[in-house]
């Protein structure tokens, strides 16, 4: 049985069709059912529209606050019968009761290696640190932001004449491939949420998910 997924997006949706893209496999664990945004101009809207997966514009400026934003998400998932949500260049803070609710079965995708540089500008944040290796963090979501459990890694250099657009042109392909392999782990039981903690399971080579997602994994 596929695990049914929803995705949040606010913008250009690369990572949304990496997902899309790789739950088109017939053994992949995970359903796309339905793309949410919270922007109605997102242009990763047309791109779901056109790969035949259901969208749906929440535009949150018509809520009076973030809780009954939170709530009306919360019933388009519901409704669409989704059991694992996937945070794609989603904007928007989510307030603790939806993550609680949520808790283990929602992924956010972060283009640093957590728990360096959360937040907004993380490129930009690593290249003043001056690291020489950043990357991306698949985690589960908690109400603290970028904050959560740890399911999926992937590094790459960072380089002496790197900014910020030339070190996330380096990441972002990673991330394509990172995601969803973190979903696979997730949907597939692998990678479980226990005590505030990613288990992963004894089979899952962990020694390549270190360095870089297994090219295959399927
Ligand atoms: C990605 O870099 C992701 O890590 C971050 O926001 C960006 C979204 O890009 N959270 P896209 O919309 O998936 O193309």
């Amino acid at each position: 049985m596929k695990r049914r997924v929803g995705i949040l997006i606010s913008g250009r949706g690369s990572n949304m069709m990496a997902l899309i893209e790789a739950a088109r496999a017939p053994h992949f664990p995970a359903d796309v059912v339905v793309v949410i945004s919270n922007r109605p101009a997102a242009p990763g809207l047309a791109l779901a529209r056109a790969a035949q997966v259901k969208t749906l514009a929440i535009d949150h400026r018509q809520f009076a606050s973030r809780e009954s934003f939170d709530a009306a998400i919360d019933a388009a998932l519901e409704s669409e019968g989704v059991e694992l949500v996937c945070q794609a260049g989603f904007m928007r803070i989510q307030a603790a009761p939806f993550a609680r609710r949520w808790l283990g079965r929602q992924l956010n995708i972060h283009p640093s290696l957590l728990p360096g540089f959360k937040g907004l500008e993380a490129h930009k944040q690593a290249l003043q640190a001056g690291v020489r290796i950043s990357g991306c963090t698949v985690h589960f979501v908690t109400p603290e932001l970028d904050a959560g459990p740890i399911i999926a890694q992937a590094a790459v250099p960072v380089l002496a004449s790197d900014t910020p657009d030339t070190l996330a042109a380096r990441i972002l392909p990673v991330e394509h491939r990172l995601y969803p392999f973190a979903l696979w782990l997730t949907a597939t039981g692998r990678a479980r949420l226990e005590e505030g903690r990613v288990i992963l399971e004894a089979s899952v080579n962990q020694t390549e998910c270190l360095i870089s997602p297994a090219a295959s994994f399927a």
